[in-house]
């Protein structure tokens, strides 16, 4: 191809990923498969190897890219980034109006523009002619720290604006907010602890934390939102209100948020308010608050500023999900990789509706850092799904506090002298250690491992405690009637347990490997490496360097891997699960079986051929699971006419979607003809 052509071609290329980005990412709407996506984006890739000087800064290809820097640069806002005034109280609601109305004098007609207070990092990007050129965070207000990189790699933040609805100023000065959606949170903490490492409290550390990596790799590994919701300073762009600010935003392709309301009374601020309390758990990332701001642009001038926050807007935040409790006692307790936790048992409490009586202290050195005793009056936060946090400890003047909490220096649960790793203090019997058992069982038992049903917590450690499970294998070997006289059991539930272990007990290799609980290896990695190595034998054999052939796998993960399967303890267990306890569905197998099994989907929208119940009962027949939410976990959503929300939630989480014919050709795929 000559130069010029490829030229034509990368540009039409670009336009083209540009396009189908803005509807993905911006829009949620998405018009082509990723398929279809990738193709494109491979050949420009392509041509852009083969002609590098065609390669431009805005390019798609361009996202993640660069070498860790060795410090943030700093960078002055164009205009200062205020923080809001706050009160969760409807009468400083009332009393801000009031001070509005009178500042405006009786004839002023007051619109509110109503937003969620999005729970995440404030951000600054500049685009200049178009073009994103710089992005930094808040900082103390006036400066902050450069962090272009990082900003590049969230997919929703446009390299370059849009211009066919209204014309891009020559300088923009945004500001947004950077956030982590739940789902995306969920799996970034499941891998920091797989791999060993302190998951986040929430949702906002997670997103700021990614934001403030030096090395945009990382920041690219933890996929980030943002939403834009205001105009820092712009030359040759003016706007008379919000509303109209947020429309621009929208024209030039920027992401802005979908739940704002114009209102112009303090009513309908209580109504939004209570609005979006109800909608907080449903709406897929955090938010705090209610945001008021004063539509009229020329009437927040004359309300001006503090130095602090503006006069013209509010930030009406929710009751915090934190409350105050006592710590009735510190537990050290033991997990399958031998971490000892410190565990705070607590006076129960309700936060936002659920009751909690216990709440992680981390680690010996966050237990010091914050201070928590037995006796202690402390806060603890509960966010979204996450463990209950003891936030801090609220000081109590003249009361005489117990002693510091000291780890135990021998394992609770098998008396072996404890030893410390790092922060962490570890009990090393791993093959003895009863809790370690334990966890190890809940492990294999959970969703993404073997997904034993009624295999829970509890069970697992009364099994363990009988002795009726001494050693992974023997789960495989339980009878019913030796579980009938156990507390909680009768000949029913006895059965149901036995019943569900044998049903689990032929599993697809993924599930097995990840459920073994190999160090770092997680359920995603453990796909991969069963879609490469397709059976237990040639994973054991598997060499360092094979292993690090398979996506994810990096040398720690294989040196983990190879090194778990030498173990000889490991190596009889395996042997022994693998001598009739569990039988292995190979991935080759899993295909040729014709089935579902084991795949979850979610129907939504009109179907033509069948009803949406003859849908799901024939994908129930073939093995697959069938449910209503659409969440991280979904394989497939099958969307008819009119889809609505689960199909925008799907197409966000990176669920695959298919329409009809696709779930007619993934059928005919099964031997299935409709
Ligand atoms: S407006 C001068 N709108 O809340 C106007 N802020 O202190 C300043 N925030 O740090 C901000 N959602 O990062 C605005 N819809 C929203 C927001 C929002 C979240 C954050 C902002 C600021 C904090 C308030």
């Amino acid at each position: 191809m000559e130069r010029k052509q490829a030229q034509e071609r990368v540009e039409e290329l670009r336009r083209q990923i540009r396009h189908h980005d803005h509807l993905y990412y911006v829009e949620d709407s998405p018009e082509v498969s990723d398929e279809a996506y990738d193709r494109l984006f491979r050949e420009l890739k392509r041509l852009e190897e083969r002609f590098p000087d065609l390669l431009t800064p805005d390019s798609p290809t361009q996202r993640v890219g660069g070498e860790p820097l060795d410090s943030f640069s700093t960078i002055e806002h164009a205009a200062p980034m205020l923080s809001l005034d706050s009160d969760p109280s409807p009468e400083a609601v009332e009393r801000f109006d009031e001070r509005v109305r009178k500042a405006l004098g009786p004839e002023a007609e007051v619109e509110y523009v109503l937003e969620p207070k999005l729970d995440g990092a404030s951000v600054e990007l500049v685009y200049e002619d178009g073009l994103l050129t710089s992005a930094a965070t808040r900082g103390d207000g006036l400066r902050g720290e450069g962090i272009i990189a990082n900003v590049k790699t969230i997919a929703a933040v446009p390299l370059r604006l849009r211009e066919d609805e209204r014309p891009v100023p020559p300088v923009l000065s945004l500001r947004g907010e950077v956030i982590m959606q739940q789902s995306a949170f969920e799996k970034l903490n499941e891998r920091l602890m797989e791999e060993g490492r302190e998951p986040f409290a929430n949702p906002r550390n997670a997103a700021a934390g990614a934001l403030r990596q030096l090395d945009p790799q990382i920041t690219a590994s933890r996929p980030l939102d943002i939403y834009l919701y205001d105009i820092l300073a712009a030359e040759g762009f003016e706007a008379d209100s919000q509303w109209e600010v947020l429309e621009a935003l929208r024209d030039w392709g920027l992401r802005v948020n979908d739940l704002p309301r114009l209102v112009d009374s303090v009513e309908q601020i209580l109504e939004y308010h209570s609005d979006l309390v109800a909608r907080r758990d449903d709406i897929g990332y955090e938010i705090d608050g209610a945001v008021i701001k004063l539509n009229d642009l020329a009437a927040r001038e004359r309300m001006g500023s503090t130095s602090h926050h503006p006069r013209w807007a509010f930030a009406f935040k929710f009751e915090p999900r934190k409350e105050v409790t006592r710590v009735a006692k510190i537990l050290a307790s033991v997990g399958r990789t031998g971490v000892v936790t410190p565990v705070a048992m607590l006076r129960p409490v309700e936060i936002g509706g659920v009751t909690v009586s216990r709440a992680t202290l981390h680690n010996r050195e966050e237990v010091a850092r914050k201070d928590i005793r037995e006796g202690d009056t402390v806060r603890v936060e509960r966010a979204g799904d996450v463990i209950p946090q003891v936030v801090e400890r609220l000081p109590q003047p003249g009361r005489k506090r117990g002693p510091e909490f000291r780890m135990p220096e021998s394992c609770p649960s098998c008396g072996t002298k404890l030893i410390e790793r790092g922060p962490f203090t570890v009990c090393p019997n791993s093959f003895d250690c009863p809790a370690q058992l334990a966890g190890r069982l809940i492990h294999l038992g959970s969703r993404n491992a073997l997904d034993i049903e009624g295999l829970g917590e509890e069970t697992a450690r009364l099994l363990v405690g009988e002795k009726l499970v001494e050693h992974l294998p023997d789960l495989f070997d339980l009878e019913p009637e030796q579980l009938v006289d156990l507390e909680g059991f009768a000949q029913k539930s006895a059965e149901n347990l036995v019943a569900g272990i044998d049903k689990a007990s032929h599993a697809e290799l993924h599930r097995f490997l990840f459920g073994l609980g190999i160090p770092e290896v997680g359920a995603t990695v453990a796909k991969s490496i069963a879609r490469h190595f397709r059976s237990v034998e040639a994973l054991r054999r598997a060499s360092e360097e094979e292993l690090q052939e398979v996506d994810g796998v990096g040398p720690k993960m294989a040196e983990q891997i190879v090194g778990f399967f030498q173990e000889p303890r490991n190596q009889k267990i395996l042997d022994q699960l693998l001598e009739g306890r569990v039988e292995i569905i190979e991935p080759d197998e899993e295909i040729e079986a014709g089935s579902l099994e084991g795949l979850k989907f979610v129907l939504t929208g009109g179907l033509e051929r069948f009803s949406r119940g003859e849908a799901k009962e024939l994908l129930e027949s073939l093995g697959a699971k069938v449910t209503s939410a659409v969440s991280a976990k979904t394989d497939y959503v099958v969307a008819g006419s009119d889809p609505g929300s689960k199909y925008d939630k799907a197409r966000k989480l990176g669920v695959t979607t298919l329409d009809e014919q696709g779930l007619l050709g993934l059928l005919a795929d099964k031997g299935v003809d409709v």
